[in-house]
């Protein structure tokens, strides 16, 4: 068996993986990036749908966003409801920054695309990927492909597979510091083909649990609301679903959402888990392969793609001079923004769900901090910042 080679070999076509490929081959690197699942399996699997401004930019920039500019949301501000009120947070004016709304699996087929248009290779349903990333050997990359077995070697490894992929495993025991925290809720998540309920998301606290209402399109919407981690969405019909929904959604004006047929219900579990460090020897980890955030503030894509980004700077340094420093920063700079992010998602997850655990005490907190949030320009503008994402460096 031939030993082929490359210079990067990725594994896994996420908004991680493919993204860097695109960065990479803008610099003039090779890369492979191998997928276990079909193109198609991950152009329709509906995850995330909120980008940060810096991504959007990014996007942008590296010219991958010429759809989005078309079909995406271009939100300004978000609205908090609690108490039957709804405040408004203007982001747009208190930081110039603002998010879009723009489904991941459209993200995902914007780079596939620009992938396969730049000659660039995606092996999909692959099969028993194995990373070999040894001191003072060869990194390289094994899998089944159909019947046949192929090994790349590669300069370097990049692990964006997923937080239940490989790569992480392949690092020695003991390697890995793991941190995590699990929350006594999950999210309850819908598509429902529906006109936009709102101009724009609404989160809401209420004594029931946590609500949210996104969009997808025009005549598409996302709604989540707090459930406990052991749902079975199946169990719901879409009327308790609605009536959910309206409850925790109801305001003192007799607002509700605009209702229709659901085509999808999910339970989306909730959990903050950092490994670090992000690298070992020529092996690095980005997005979910590195660090998974409760939903609460759709940090998850915004950071796989952020990761990537460092990374390909790395690189691209490394390539062009010999010059590894940037490299060696990587986990460090990255971990920088996860930490912040994490922070964020975990302040915002608890300051929005309810739970079991909680005495009036906590309850009072709560409706006081949120009540401080929309009432200080100082908090507001911290809010903003952070969800609209932090500036990249
Ligand atoms: P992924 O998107 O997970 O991509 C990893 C890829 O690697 C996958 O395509 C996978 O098939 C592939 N892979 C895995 N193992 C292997 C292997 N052994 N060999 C080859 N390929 C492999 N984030 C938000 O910000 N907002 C949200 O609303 C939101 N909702 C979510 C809902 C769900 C159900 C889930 C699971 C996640 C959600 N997230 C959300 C998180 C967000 O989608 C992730 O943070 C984002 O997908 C991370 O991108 P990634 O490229 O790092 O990983
Ligand atoms: C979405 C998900 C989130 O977790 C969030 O905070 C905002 C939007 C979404 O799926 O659109």
């Amino acid at each position: 068996m031939s030993v082929e080679r490359t210079q990067v070999g990725i594994v896994g076509a996420g908004p991680a993986g493919l993204l860097l490929a695109h960065l990479l081959r803008l610099s003039g690197i090779e890369s492979i990036v191998l997928e276990n699942r079909t193109r198609e399996e991950i152009e329709t699997t509906v995850r995330a749908g909120l980008l940060e401004q810096g991504t959007v930019d990014l996007l942008r920039e590296v010219g991958v966003g010429e759809r989005l500019d078309r079909e995406a949301f271009f939100h300004g501000g978000i609205y908090l409801r609690f108490l039957g009120r709804t405040h408004r947070i203007d982001m747009k004016s208190l930081t110039g920054r603002g998010v879009a709304l723009y489904p991941q699996q459209e993200v995902v087929t914007d780079l596939v695309k620009a992938r396969l248009a730049g000659g660039g290779e995606i092996v999909f349903s692959v099969s028993d990927v194995e990373v070999r990333n040894q001191p003072g050997e060869r990194a390289s990359l094994s899998f089944r492909q159909g019947d046949t077995k192929r090994t790349i070697a590669c300069d370097f490894i990049a692990g964006c597979d997923g937080s239940h992929g490989v790569s992480r495993h392949s690092l020695p025991a003991g390697t890995l510091a793991r941190h995590d925290r699990v929350y006594p809720f999950a999210w309850f998540g819908i598509l429902a083909e529906a006109a936009p309920s709102s101009d724009e998301l609404i989160y809401a606290r209420h004594e029931r649990g946590f609500a949210l209402v996104t969009t997808r399109s025009r005549t598409l919407q996302r709604m989540y609301f707090q459930c406990d981690p052991s749902e079975n969405p199946e169990a719901w019909s879409d009327e308790s679903i609605w009536a959910e929904l309206r409850a925790r959604l109801a305001t003192a004006d007799g607002w509700a959402p605009i209702e229709g047929r659901i085509t999808q219900k999910v339970v989306v579990p909730m959990r903050s888990l950092v490994f670090e460090p992000m690298q070992h020897g020529n092996l690095f980890l980005a997005g979910d392969a590195a660090h998974v955030v409760p939903p609460t503030g759709a940090k998850g894509l915004n950071l796989a793609v952020a990761d990537v980004r460092v990374l390909a700077r790395g690189l691209a340094r490394f390539y062009k001079s010999a010059d590894r420093s940037e490299l060696d920063r990587y986990s460090q700079v990255c971990l920088d923004r996860v930490w912040k992010a994490q922070r964020f998602s975990w302040w915002f997850t608890t300051l929005m769900h309810r739970s079991d655990a909680e005495t009036p005490f906590d309850d009072k907190r709560q409706l006081a901090e949120l009540d401080y949030l929309v009432r200080s320009r100082a908090a507001m503008t911290s809010f903003a910042e952070n969800y609209a994402g932090l500036p990249f460096d």
